[in-house]
């Protein structure tokens, strides 16, 4: 295994739980890539798959959330499982005083494979270390979110893929909200596993990178450049990731020193950069409130808005992260997977 994994966190695997994009090397990436490929259909309705009949996921959500929590369990029912689900603490015995050590052991109990999403970084490690199935960390503060990581990963090699390039020495601009933007940290570790990347970054005020990312891809041979201005940093990017303004996780004298307001990225920015082709990502939600300083909705039709693919892939990214954890085969995904009974209307791309 490559020096990425730090000693304390296993290679993610069968019975392992997934905390970081650090439990995953190139090959892995790829082969988690593969199983996600193999899944799309499934994910897209066209088959049926019961490789996880009698498997139950246990959904513990402490923070808000819309995408990863029904994709996450989306992909668990569209493998043949069964899904628990319990959100926010005012619904769980943790407003009782319970800990998260007993929570995690008691609901563990009840489940083949636990998603947690909480509002403090380190905490999921915790449900990790009291539980006795895989806990996947869907989210941990201004920590980590690696299944989202791992998701934009994949949209963005094969949004680069259809323009005949590759992740390997593409040129990626990084904006908005870089310091508390959890999956902004993910997505530098895990692009990190490929060749070359130049990071072109702009934060407001306030707002930066936490230098140990930046450290980190620096390590590993990646170019990170500090810019002063979204156009600034669009010069030579094939990509766009931009990043809403994580105003919960913020006091007020921050957000009053990062002085947002208008849009982070709108056409017109764009059209002066010279970037109205480019790919634009964005792990969304996106504030769509006046002066939230985000992605405007003015994109949306452009040729190169790829943020709904990116939610269309978090199922199959998904549905492959519990194959791995719960041991599943491509073969048994096979010998488990037949035509759909049923039609529906269906638009994929
Ligand atoms: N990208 C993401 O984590 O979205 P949700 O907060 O809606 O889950």
């Amino acid at each position: 295994m490559t020096a990425h994994v730090p000693a304390e966190l296993p290679p993610f695997g069968p019975g392992r739980h997934l905390l970081s994009v650090q439990q995953f090397d190139r090959e892995s990436l790829h082969r988690l890539f593969d199983l996600a490929d193999l899944v799309r259909p499934i994910a897209q309705r066209k088959s049926i798959c019961t490789v996880l009949d009698g498997a139950v996921l246990g959904s513990l959500f402490f923070e808000p959330s819309t995408r990863t929590r029904l994709s996450f369990e989306s992909a668990f029912l569209r493998l043949g499982g069964e899904v628990t689900t319990t959100t926010g603490f005012t619904f769980s015995s943790m407003a009782k005083g319970e800990s998260i050590a007993d929570t995690s052991r008691v609901v563990s109990g009840y489940s083949d494979a636990l998603v947690v999403r909480h509002p403090d970084e380190g905490s999921v490690a915790e449900f990790a270390a009291a539980s006795v199935v895989p806990v996947i960390n869907a989210g941990d503060g201004a920590g980590e979110h690696p299944s989202q990581a791992l998701l934009d990963f994949y949209t963005l090699r094969s949004e680069l893929e259809r323009r005949d390039k590759a992740v390997d020495g593409c040129t990626i601009a990084i904006v908005g909200d870089l310091k508390y933007g959890r999956t902004v940290h993910s997505l530098m570790k895990l692009l990190s596993l490929a060749e070359g990347v130049t990071f072109r970054m702009f934060s407001p005020p306030s707002l930066e990178l936490p230098p140990e990312i930046a450290q980190y891809a620096r390590a590993r041979g990646h170019r990170v450049f500090d810019t002063d201005s979204v156009p600034d940093a669009l010069t030579g990017a094939d990509v766009v990731y931009a990043t809403r303004v994580q105003r919960e996780r913020m006091t007020e004298e921050v957000l009053a020193n990062a002085n947002v307001s208008g849009n982070l990225v709108n056409r017109q920015i764009l059209a002066e950069a010279g970037a109205s082709e480019i790919i634009i990502m964005h792990p969304l939600p996106r504030d769509s409130r006046l002066d939230s300083f985000d992605l405007s909705s003015d994109v949306d039709q452009l040729p190169g808005l790829s943020i709904f693919r990116q939610t269309d892939n978090g199922v199959l990214i998904r549905m492959a992260i519990f194959l791995t954890a719960l041991g599943c085969s491509p073969d048994a995904v096979k010998a488990t997977t037949k035509q759909r009974p049923w039609d529906a209307t269906l638009r994929w791309p």
